[in-house]
């Protein structure tokens, strides 16, 4: 099967799912992806700390520049007072550095916090160590909460890529969306890998998800009543939708792929309106 058709036929199982969402949507609030009748809430879309990654300096100078700028995040967030902290993961470079700071930053945010777990903070997704080490120092290996009239599905984006491996992950988020979906709760999904990088048709990468299952995912995703998609791991600035659906990537205060500036994003999902998400410079 050459490219474009395996882009057709993909397309068509796509559309398939879209139609059969907005069908399913007749049971639930309906609520439009640009804003207006979605609950308002602000989450700061914080990506890749990554501890130790950073350009400037190498080693433990890296680390303590990445630091730094962590705690300026950290500070800013502060002011500013959002609803939530969404950390989109690699919150460092080498996972068995997790402990070392990132106890203590925690408890300086004061606003509530979530995070997503990235693949280098848990890199080998079969080792019980990594797993354990992450739960100690953020409480899980992936959550869900409910916020302000939106369910907050913190995934994990390295479980999704490795189909087959992780039935009890698989299981979770199956179940999470079909309660959201019953509840009529709008999802923000909150992931590390995004579900396709540039386009929902693109070839399989280290930045995506097979493309096996992954328009069987982002339309089950749909039908569930996912209405924005916020994620990390790629290092580059990206705003791109899947059936108007948003899926966001913000900057990094680690290293930017493309040149962009450090920070993050606030993003606001207003009572009335189009949401915002704009950037906050570290
Ligand atoms: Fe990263
Ligand atoms: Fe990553």
């Amino acid at each position: 099967m050459s490219m474009n058709e395996q882009c057709r036929s993909a397309e068509g199982i796509s559309r398939r799912g879209f139609l059969q969402g907005v069908a399913a949507l007749g049971a639930m609030p309906l609520f439009g992806a640009s804003g207006g009748r979605l609950p308002p809430i602000r989450i700061a879309h914080c990506c890749d700390p990554q501890l130790g990654f950073g350009s400037d300096g190498k080693g433990k100078e890296a680390y303590k520049n990445d630091l730094i700028r962590a705690e300026k995040e950290i500070e800013k967030i502060n002011e500013l007072q959002p609803d939530l902290c969404f950390f989109g993961g690699d919150m460092v470079n080498r996972w068995n550095e997790l402990s070392h700071d990132w106890p203590r930053l925690l408890k300086q945010l004061r606003v509530p916090w979530i995070v997503a777990a990235g693949n280098h903070d848990i890199p080998d997704d079969k080792s019980k160590t990594q797993c354990d080490l992450f739960t100690s120092v953020f409480g899980y290996v992936y959550t869900a909460q409910t916020m302000k009239g939106w369910r907050l599905i913190a995934a994990n984006g390295q479980f999704e890529r490795a189909l087959g491996s992780h039935p009890d992950y698989h299981a979770w988020r199956d179940r999470e969306l079909d309660e959201a979906k019953k509840a009529g709760l709008p999802v923000i999904w909150l992931t590390h890998q995004p579900p396709f990088d540039r386009k929902p048709d693109e070839a399989d990468s280290y930045q995506n998800y097979p493309l096996k299952t992954r328009h069987a995912f982002l339309d089950r995703c749909l039908d569930s009543g996912v209405r924005f998609f916020l994620a990390g791991h790629t290092h580059r600035m990206a705003n791109r939708t899947y059936w108007q659906t948003p899926v966001l990537n913000s900057e990094t205060t680690s290293r930017n792929f493309d040149k962009r500036p450090h920070g993050f994003r606030m993003l606001d999902i207003p009572a009335e309106g189009p949401y915002k998400w704009e950037f906050v410079s570290v």
